[in-house]
This record gives structure tokens, sequence and C-alpha cells, in this order.
């Protein structure tokens, strides 16, 4: 089966295509490199030996995805890109809009007129808004703070209106928590642009002595420690997870919804002392004012996805953090290291 991975280069979707490949899928990748880099599909290809179709092309050029539609024979969906930054999206939120709507309505529209109507979605746990308690159900209320996590909850409920509209379309709704980790060849990882936004690869800069100490957003939470909790979730576990969802699509459910987590949360300071243990070197650092629009606390009830898809994920904190480290240590400055000649 030939699988169409947008944003095919970034960091879940090339976990993912790794999973995809050792299926025995073929891969079609389009991504306009706006935040990923060309260099991630050719490691997939030499990790994996097999080749990937990618084409450099934004999901908002509908022409172009026409083309691809028409040339490649594709039968089936994942659909992980979009801009994904939550504070950026709050200073540019019409380009947020504009890119991750207006793109989605794009592929969409492409798929239907090629008969296309399987989908895997790439969503996140941030339309779960200030959860009421823990852990959290697919079934909570919906509710967003900033745009970027209003694009999620509008794409959500687009593909919603779609399934109610034409009950062919099997649509997987996969709602992330948290995302940490590599592969454990190191080949492939996270390679944020600029300073990350996120905790592990801010922590990860402070521990190559790239940045000073972590700023801990806040310990006046109500949590054990009073930093803030969240579901923090190995993204090779989260890519199987998007291997099972390809194969329930597969049972024509019609439109189905998971939270992708492990069911555990931890703190920041657990995190970053889990991290000091595991590569034996301290990580400065500290309390400061808490970040607007942050909870609390976060994490999966992930019974749904494990009864359902037969999925759970299987690894543990120590492993999410020695495959980061791994990935740091074999890639100092990301992606920039490898680039072909
Ligand atoms: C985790 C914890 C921070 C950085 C967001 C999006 C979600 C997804 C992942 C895109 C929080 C604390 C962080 C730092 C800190 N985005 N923190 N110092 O906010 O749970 O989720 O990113 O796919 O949709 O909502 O992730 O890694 O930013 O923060 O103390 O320098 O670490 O307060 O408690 P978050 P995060």
């Amino acid at each position: 089966m030939k699988v169409l991975v947008t944003g095919g280069a970034g960091f879940i979707a090339s976990h993912t295509n790794v999973e995809l490949l050792g299926a025995g899928y073929d891969i079609v990748v389009v991504d306009n490199l706006a935040n990923s880099s060309k260099e991630s599909i050719r490691r997939v290809e030499r990790l994996t030996g097999k080749k990937i179709t990618f084409y450099e092309e934004s999901i908002c050029d509908e022409k172009a995805l026409d083309e691809i539609f028409a040339k490649e024979q594709i039968e089936a969906v994942i659909h992980f890109a979009g801009l994904k930054a939550v504070g950026e999206s709050c200073e540019k939120p019409l380009e947020y809009f504009d890119n991750n709507l207006c793109g989605t309505i794009y592929l969409l529209k492409v798929m239907k007129k090629y008969g296309v109507k399987s989908l895997v979605f790439s969503s996140s746990a941030t339309v779960y808004g200030l959860p009421e308690k823990l852990p959290i159900t697919e079934d909570f209320p919906l509710s967003v703070s900033n745009p970027y996590g209003r694009t999620k909850l509008m794409i959500e409920d687009m593909l919603r209106d779609l399934y109610q509209a034409d009950k062919e379309w099997n649509i997987a709704l996969l709602r992330y928590f948290n995302p940490i980790g590599a592969h454990e060849s190191g080949e492939i990882g996270e390679d944020p642009n600029g300073i990350p936004n996120n905790l592990m690869p801010y922590i990860l800069k402070v521990a190559a002595g790239e940045l000073d100490y972590v700023g801990v957003f806040g310990d006046d939470y109500n949590t054990p420690d009073g930093t803030g909790v969240r579901d923090y979730i190995h993204v090779v576990d989260l890519a199987t997870g998007h291997i099972k969802a390809l194969e329930k699509l597969q049972q024509n459910p019609g439109l189905v919804t998971y939270n992708l987590g492990t069911g555990k949360g931890y703190s920041v300071l657990e995190i970053i002392h889990n991290l000091e243990k595991v590569i034996k070197k301290q990580i400065p650092y500290k309390i400061v004012e808490r970040r607007p629009g942050d909870i609390g606390s976060c994490y999966a009830d992930v019974t749904k996805a494990k009864e359902e898809l037969g999925w759970e994920a299987v690894k543990e904190l120590d492993k999410m953090c020695q495959d980061a480290w791994n990935w740091k240590c074999k890639n100092p400055n990301g992606y920039q290291d490898g680039q072909a000649e």
C-alpha cells in the first residue's frame, strides 16, 4: 500500500516513515522543508535501505498536490504538515490559519477528487485545553486557548463534518501528548529551528553547554513538586501508533479518535533529574515565571488505544532520555551536520 506522508521530513513523521517502511508500506513524502531538513529523508532511507519518493512542495499548493495524486497511486494519507509553535501562533495567527487550515482543505479536496478517503490526522492533546480532571479520556470537553491549538481543533471539527457528509471516509484523529526521544540509532531526531520552545530540546542544549540553564516555567502549580506535569511519550512509540491506526482504517471504522500517550505524568524537575541521572551530567536550572497559557498537569488515559488499536507505549523515561541524548551527541547541530555534499 502506498501512503502519502505530508510534513514527512519532520520529527514525528521521520520516525513514522521508518516504521512504515519496516511494515512494508511504500511512502511518498511531501514537505516544503520550512521547518525540516531533506537530510532526514536521506537518513531514513539509509536506516531502512528503502527509497522514499519525495516532493518538495507546500500543502497550500493545490496544483502540486493534484499532480502528486495524479502521478502516484496514493491509497491513504498521514497528515503531519503544519506550523506547530504555540508562541509563534500567537504572533502570527493568520499564517497559522492559512497554512494549517487552508493547506488541510486543499489536501482533503484533492483526496476526494482522487477517491482517497483514508486519513490519519496528527492532532494534539492541546485540544483538551485545561482538563477538569485527570487522566484525560477522548470524550473530554474540547477547548483551545491559542491559534495553534485552534487550528488543530478546527481541523478535527472539519473532519467530523466531512465524515458526517460522506461516511465513505475512514479517519483516525491521533491526539499526541508530549513526544520526546529519538530513534536509538541516533540518525534521526528532533531538530528545532533556533531556541527550542519545547522542554526536552531546550534541556539538551543546556546539557551540551549551548545554553546556560533551563528556565523552569513556574513551581507553584498544584503538582507534587510544583512544576508542570506532562505525559512524555517516546517518539518511536508514537510512530508505531500510526501504523496501528492505518491498520485500523482498513477495517472501515469511520471516524475514530485516540490519545497517544503513556498514561504517566512527569514534572519538569523529574525530567531534568532523570536526564542528569542518565547522562551523568549536572543540568543547571532556575525557577522563573510561568509561561502564559501553560496548564499545570496533563496526562492521558490510554485505555481506548490499547483496546481498539492493540497499541500501547512501551518505552520508559530512561530510554526516552538516553535516545534523546544519543541523538544530540551524534548531531550537535541537528541535521546541518549531515548535509550531503
Ligand atoms: C512541557 C513542560 C512547560 C520549556 C506544547 C504544545 C503541544 C505540542 C508540544 C506541538 C511545560 C515546561 C517548557 C522550558 C519549561 N506542540 N517548560 N521550560 O507546552 O506541554 O505542549 O508542545 O506539537 O501541542 O501545546 O510542551 O515542551 O513546551 O512544555 O519549564 O524551557 O515543560 O511549562 O510544563 P507543552 P513543552
